[in-house]
Order: C-alpha cells, then sequence, then structure tokens
C-alpha cells in the first residue's frame, strides 16, 4: 500500500473549520486505500511559546479530535511526534543539507516571525520546515494531503530528499503534496480574502470543532458577506459569500450549483442559517465523541503510546539506514 503522512500542531484549544475541511476530512477519506501515519506535532508547537500544561492537554485533545473525525486508530497510526525521537534526530541532519538562504525563503516563517518579531522568533520557528521534512521522509510517505499554506514546506521535503538521495545514494522516496483545489483553504469568515488561521487578530471569523452550538452560529450570522445581495460563487467579486458556499459544498457533499438554485432570489439570512445546521450537523458528534475519548484518558494514552511503538519502529529503520550512508556511528 502507498504511504500517507500529515500532522497538524497541538497550538490550540480546538481544531477549526480549516484543519477540518482542508486536512482532516480529507485524511478519513484516504486511511482506507493508504498506510496512513497521522502525527499530533507537538515539537513544532514548540517553535512558538507554550503554556506546558495546556501543551500537554492540546496533544490529547487534538488526538481524540482526530479518531472523534473519523481517523480509525486500528487503521491508521495516530501518533504523538515526541514519542518518537527520530524526527529530532533526522531533523538535525537535514539542517545540515540546508542553505541558510533556502530556508528564508519559506513565506511561512517570513509571516510568523513578522507577527512576533526578532527577538521572540525563535530558531526553533526558523527549521521548522525542516522537522517537517524529517516527519514525512522518516515513513517513506508518498502522499501529503494538506491545505495550500503548506504546499512549499512540501517542496522544501521534496528538495531536501532529491539533495540527500543524490549526494548520498537512494535513501528516501520523494513525496507529493496533495492539495485538493476547492477545499485548499478556508477563509476567516470576518476577513474572507485572508486564511481563517488560529492566530488571527480576532476569534471572530474562526470557526472551532469543539464551540457550543450557539457560539458557531453567531459567528456564522455575523459572516462579512457583501452589498449586492446575490447568492452566487465568484472568488474575486464576492469573497465572504463564496467561502459560505464552499463550507456548504464541502460538508454537504453537494455541488455548488445546486446550492446556488436552492437559495436563487433568498437573502444571505437564510443561507447562514442553513449554514449553521449543517455545521452543527458535522461537529456536534465531533464534539461528543472528543469528549468521551477525553474522559478516559489511561485509555487514549495506551492507544498513542501502541502506535508510537509502531512509529518508532519504520522510523528507526529509515533513520539508521541514514545514518549508515553519511558514515555516523550508531549505538
Ligand atoms: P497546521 O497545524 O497549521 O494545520 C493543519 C492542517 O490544516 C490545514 N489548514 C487549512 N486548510 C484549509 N484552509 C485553512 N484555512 C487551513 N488552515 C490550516 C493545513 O494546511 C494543514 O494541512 N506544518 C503543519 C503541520 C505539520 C505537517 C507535517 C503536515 C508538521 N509536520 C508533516 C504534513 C506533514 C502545520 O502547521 O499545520
Amino acid at each position: 500500500k502507498p504511504v500517507i503522512f500529515s500532522g497538524m500542531q497541538p497550538s490550540s484549544d480546538s481544531l477549526h473549520l480549516g484543519n477540518y475541511i482542508g486536512a482532516l476530512s480529507q485524511w478519513t477519506r484516504m486511511q482506507e486505500e493508504y498506510d496512513a501515519f497521522f502525527c499530533v506535532v507537538n515539537l513544532h508547537a514548540i517553535t512558538v511559546p507554550q503554556d506546558p500544561a495546556e501543551l500537554a492537554e492540546r496533544t490529547r485533545a487534538t488526538a481524540a479530535q482526530y479518531i472523534a473525525a473519523g481517523i480509525d486508530p486500528a487503521k491508521s497510526t495516530l501518533f504523538v511526534q515526541s514519542h518518537v525521537p527520530a524526527h529530532a534526530e533526522l531533523a538535525w541532519v537535514l539542517n545540515t543539507l540546508t542553505g541558510f538562504g533556502e530556508a528564508s525563503r519559506m513565506t511561512q516563517f517570513k509571516d510568523k516571525s513578522q507577527r512576533y518579531g526578532a527577538d521572540t522568533t525563535s530558531v526553533g520557528l526558523f527549521t521548522y520546515p525542516i522537522l517537517m521534512a524529517a516527519d514525512i521522509l522518516l515513513y517513506q510517505a508518498d502522499v501529503v494531503p494538506v491545505g495550500e499554506d503548506q504546499r512549499q514546506h512540501v517542496e522544501l521535503t521534496r528538495d531536501l530528499a532529491n539533495r540527500f538521495n543524490s549526494r548520498f545514494g537512494e535513501t528516501f522516496r520523494v513525496p507529493e503534496a496533495q492539495i485538493q483545489r476547492e477545499t485548499a483553504k478556508i477563509y476567516d469568515l470576518q476577513e474572507p480574502t485572508a486564511k481563517m488561521s488560529k492566530s488571527a487578530a480576532t476569534e471572530a471569523g474562526l470557526i472551532k470543532v469543539l464551540d457550543p452550538a450557539n457560539v458557531t452560529r453567531k459567528k456564522i450570522m455575523r459572516a462579512v458577506t457583501d452589498a449586492d445581495g446575490e447568492i452566487r460563487f465568484d472568488r474575486e467579486a464576492k469573497p465572504g459569500v463564496s467561502n459560505l458556499l464552499t463550507i456548504f459544498s464541502v460538508l454537504t457533499g453537494r455541488e455548488l450549483s445546486s446550492i446556488e438554485q436552492e437559495f436563487a432570489g433568498r437573502g444571505y439570512g437564510d443561507l447562514k442559517k442553513a449554514l449553521a445546521e449543517v455545521v452543527e450537523e458535522t461537529f456536534a458528534p465531533v464534539r461528543a465523541r472528543t469528549e468521551e475519548l477525553l474522559a478516559d484518558r489511561a485509555e487514549l494514552d495506551r492507544l498513542l503510546l501502541a502506535a508510537g511503538d509502531r512509529a518508532n519502529e519504520i522510523a528507526a529503520r529509515t533513520l539508521d539506514r541514514v545514518y549508515d550512508r553519511i558514515g555516523l556511528l550508531r549505538r
């Protein structure tokens, strides 16, 4: 079976609609046909300041949301990054193969470091994409399902794999990003030209999987639209309405045109009300199942450790080969 690898940072109290649509809902579909690895990337999360107790909680909560949304731990290897030391070890090796200029061109680093300022920007944030490359390459992944914002990082991963292979001999499979066109980027409800993100200035445009229904409904009812009053998909002229239509379409599996037809001649309020129901239908069961999973911590931890053992076995195999290739003595 071909291999997929993907991950999310446990850096918020809840995943958001962009994570769900751009990544998680694809993963659950793909786990049937692939040997799938889904990682909670807690080493990535600490590239910006985290509260320790919260980080531990959020790591479990992120894993619980994966399962609640349909990742089956019996089919997929769902594990925590810090359970597998090879990630940090391979990242070090790849650091030595990455050009300083090459890493400086990563746009997400430029954005984030601008937001945090030079003094609070860590070197870890700078090398973040290289750790991500290590994640992917350790499992010899063929496909990496992600949202649009990760495209450049997967490109870097490919470059590093090719570089290593040509310098030291065939070692890594060169992965492909899989970025679904319609769902690659879900936008902030208040600022529909910016991607929905946990680091947005306000949470008013951020739909969280674990928020109660009334909070989400309010945010959807207040979503920014436009003055022309027509319910029609047009990303350029009508970014707000188009974003709502995309979300509606993805969550119901319906064509955009059928939704446009249903709402022809009706107001934005009707569309928003219907969308709030669709979102609630999707998230209510995820929320309930997440709560159940978090109520039995011991069982969740046991699941994660077992998956970590499997991940360790595979990752260690790749790392051994890497060490041999470059002449690092092993223990
Ligand atoms: P993270 O935690 O920021 O986001 C997790 C996933 O959600 C996608 N995503 C979105 N998709 C559509 N619309 C949005 N508004 C939106 N916001 C986020 C992201 O593209 C991502 O797929 N660096 C990664 C985590 C990572 C990783 C990896 C991913 C670490 N190692 C190896 C794949 C493979 C990140 O920060 O994702």
